[in-house]
């Protein structure tokens, strides 16, 4: 077991590297079940979660090689449609195969997902997008099949714009016969990437970043290169941890369109942020301004970047109010901040964040991923050393996290413990 040790007190200054998104990369790495040959991802992230994809693809036939941040992807020998539970339930993205499966084998069978522990995360409207182009479904003792001798196109409506069920259901249609509209479709930059590679690979998809989009299916699909972009809410993290600690960093490697939402709002809070091509410059003040911060689907405030903000925002000059209306339990981050002495009040899907002078460090855990990248805002902001268990968490979605907070002069060690 590891556990990051952090001495608080630094301001952050310098350069950091954004790397690949990882929820791009996991139905990037889905999506070459489709076609039969080998594709290639390229500035693909090496995390744990990456890995546990890889391995679903290899216990499916295919072969996975992982170079120098190139993703080779071999799937010409797939034996199999049924994913082992074990993996499947260790990682909840991992039910982004069962779209590409069902359109290349016709059947496939595997356990309900598991992953972050933040909410119940039902898989309905993916199930609902299968059933609506032709797939018989049945559900029993935790384990799903899907089958049906050919995909059909259909207007399927999401009763709320799942970014899994869009991604699924848009990869089963890229070999469904006939047309598919998915309606109130999410619109997160990760559907445009998907959907971008989809093409290349021969796919007829449009209206990719709108809330309609529109695939034509086509018979065949073929193996292609793509890379990935740039990780938003990687990127989020670093600009919240130099507006917590008043610090100053440029952020290379960014899409600053896709970060909107984030730094509208640290601009609102007092950090000074200039856009450039591929970076972000930020200056944060010595003191925050408070926030009224509510999480929504793509446009809006990212539930990605929530956890973090409430950390950031844990000494700042006054009130600030959270509302989570994306997942129905993910303030478990507040409990460890408030053992640091943040002062905050939860009422249902609400939290109050009342700025105090100072944080103290503690032992606290990651609760989830981005609980645990909260966790780093939080102790770099804290007099002493935070103690941050549970990591295998942040290892899920942050690559080679310890050595750029390092760069950035933050006081950091990763010990076995
Ligand atoms: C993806 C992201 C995750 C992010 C989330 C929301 C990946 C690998 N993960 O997760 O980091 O936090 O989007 O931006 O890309 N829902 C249903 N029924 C369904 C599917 C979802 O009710 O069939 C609900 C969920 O319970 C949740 C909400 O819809 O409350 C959003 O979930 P969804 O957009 O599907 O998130 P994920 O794709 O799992």
């Amino acid at each position: 077991m590891k556990k990051i040790l952090i001495e608080g007190g630094a301001k952050l200054l310098g350069e950091v590297t954004v790397s690949g998104a990882k929820n791009s990369v996991l139905p990037l790495i889905a999506a070459t079940l489709l076609a039969e040959g080998v594709s290639c991802i390229d500035d693909s992230p090496w995390l744990s979660d990456v890995d546990c994809m890889c391995r679903v693809l290899e216990s499916l036939g295919a072969s996975t090689c992982f170079d120098n941040g190139t993703l080779t992807v071999n799937t010409r020998n797939l034996s199999s449609s049924e994913p082992p539970g074990e993996l499947v339930r260790k990682m909840r993205a991992s039910f982004i195969v069962m779209g590409p499966l069902l359109a290349r084998t016709g059947r496939v069978c595997m356990s309900l997902p598991g992953g972050c522990a933040i909410g119940a995360r039902p898989i309905d409207l993916h199930l609902k997008g299968f059933e609506a182009m032709g797939a018989r479904i049945s559900i029993d003792h935790g384990f799903i099949e899907a089958s049906t001798p050919h995909l059909f196109g259909s207007r399927i409506y999401l009763d709320f714009p799942s970014v899994g069920a869009t991604e699924n259901i848009m990869m089963a249609a890229s070999l469904a016969d006939g047309l598919t509209i998915i309606e109130n479709a999410a619109m997160e930059p990760e559907i445009i990437d998907l959907a971008n590679l989809l093409n290349v690979m021969g796919a007829h998809i449009r209206g990719a970043g709108t809330n309609t989009v529109r695939i034509e299916g086509v018979e065949k699909l073929q193996p292609a290169r793509h890379t990935v972009i740039p990780d938003r809410i990687e990127a989020g993290s670093f600009l919240a941890m130099a507006a917590a600690t008043g610090g100053e960093l440029i952020v290379n490697n960014v899409l600053a369109e896709h970060l909107q939402p984030v730094t509208a709002k640290l601009q609102e809070a007092g950090c000074f942020m200039e856009i450039g091509y591929d970076s972000i410059h930020i200056l944060g003040p010595d003191k925050l301004e408070p926030l009224d911060v509510k999480t929504l689907p793509y446009p809006g405030f990212p539930t990605d970047m929530q956890a973090q903000f409430m950390a950031m925002l844990a000494c700042c000059r006054g009130a600030s109010t959270i509302t989570e209306t994306v997942f129905e339990n993910r303030f478990m981050h507040a409990d460890e901040l408030m053992k640091m002495g943040a002062d905050i009040e939860i009422d249902g899907n609400c939290a109050i964040v009342n700025g105090v002078s100072r944080l103290k460090g503690a032992q606290v855990n990651a609760t989830d991923l981005r609980a645990g990248a909260a966790m780093v805002i939080a102790a770099q902001m804290a007099k002493g050393v935070t103690e941050i268990g549970c990591i295998e968490h942040i290892e899920r979605g942050y690559e080679d996290f310890v050595t750029k907070l390092e760069k950035i002069g933050t006081r950091v060690k990763l010990v076995d413990v």
